[in-house]
């Protein structure tokens, strides 16, 4: 459904991406992990056309990214929602109307059906109605991510990409917008790819998670075989250790999950 194959991206001598190998099959959420500056961000940018790898290809559905031309890559864009990692909303637009930018730019639903989205995103996210009036800046940033999302939900999207969607969150809102994203992915059968350092939200919504190491997958596997990893990189990671853990330490605890 979603392919790397050997992608190279490289910005001057900053070789970021060396070989970046990866499959996120239909139906699955799969996490990406990985040290801060790793090119977690960058990977993804590739699959709705925002980066183009020097070198390898990005397939979505079967068809190059790298291939399409403006009118395509904008249809393959309205399959994809993209919840940015620095919730990039504009400023001078009601919650309602960032909400609505995407559907309003497809142009396929009247302004009636615009709004009963726009209303079904914000409760699908837990947000109370009356923000839709609201400017970004009257929100906390915790909910500026959770309009974000909504954002991308909204057009109802086959893919889902969301970077970093938890990070800064209490852990009670954390623990909602996971819930979401199970839900995106059980009930409505989206096919995710979620970035994140929130190993308990890695463990609760990953079908998969793959670990991006100095430009290309160190491991990917279930969430069961990275918690029993015996790979001293992704187990630092894991862990969350200064230093790569040895091969015969003891495993880790697996975090306790979630109540309710
Ligand atoms: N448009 C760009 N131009 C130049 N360099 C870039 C660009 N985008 C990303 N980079 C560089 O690519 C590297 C990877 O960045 P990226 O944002 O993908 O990291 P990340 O893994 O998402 O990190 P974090 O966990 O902190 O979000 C960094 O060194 C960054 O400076
Ligand atoms: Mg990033």
């Amino acid at each position: 459904m979603i392919r790397f194959d050997n992608v190279h991206k490289a910005f001057g001598d900053n070789e970021v991406l060396r070989g970046f190998t990866l499959d996120v099959n239909e139906g699955e959420t799969m996490v990406i992990i990985g040290f801060s500056g790793t090119g977690k961000s960058v990977a993804i940018k590739h699959i709705v056309g925002l980066l183009e790898p020097d070198e390898g290809s990005v397939h979505v559905d079967g068809v190059e990214v790298g291939s399409l031309t403006r009118r395509e890559l904008y249809a393959l864009r309205t399959k994809i929602g993209y919840v940015f990692q620095f919730a990039a909303l504009f400023d001078s637009l009601t919650i309602g109307e960032n909400v609505a930018m995407g559907l309003r730019k497809q142009g396929l639903l009247d302004e009636n059906a615009i709004h009963e989205r726009v209303r079904e995103a914000l409760e699908l996210v837990d947000l109370d109605l009356s923000v839709e009036t609201k400017l970004p800046a009257e929100l906390s940033g915790g909910m500026r991510k959770r309009v974000g999302i909504a954002r991308a939900i909204a057009l109802r999207p086959k893919y889902l990409l969301y970077d970093e969607p938890t990070t800064g969150l209490d852990p009670v809102t954390s623990a909602i917008i996971d819930d979401l994203m199970l839900r995106m992915q059980r009930q409505l059968g989206v096919t995710g790819i979620v970035i994140t350092h929130d190993m308990r939200s890695a463990y609760t919504v990953g079908t998969r998670i793959a670990m991006l190491y100095e430009g290309t997958v160190r491991q990917v596997g279930t969430v069961d075989e990275i918690k029993q990893t015996t790979d001293p990189i992704v187990r630092q990671f894991i862990e969350g250790r200064a230093e790569p853990g040895p091969v015969d330490a003891p495993l880790a605890q697996a975090p306790a999950t979630r109540a309710g």
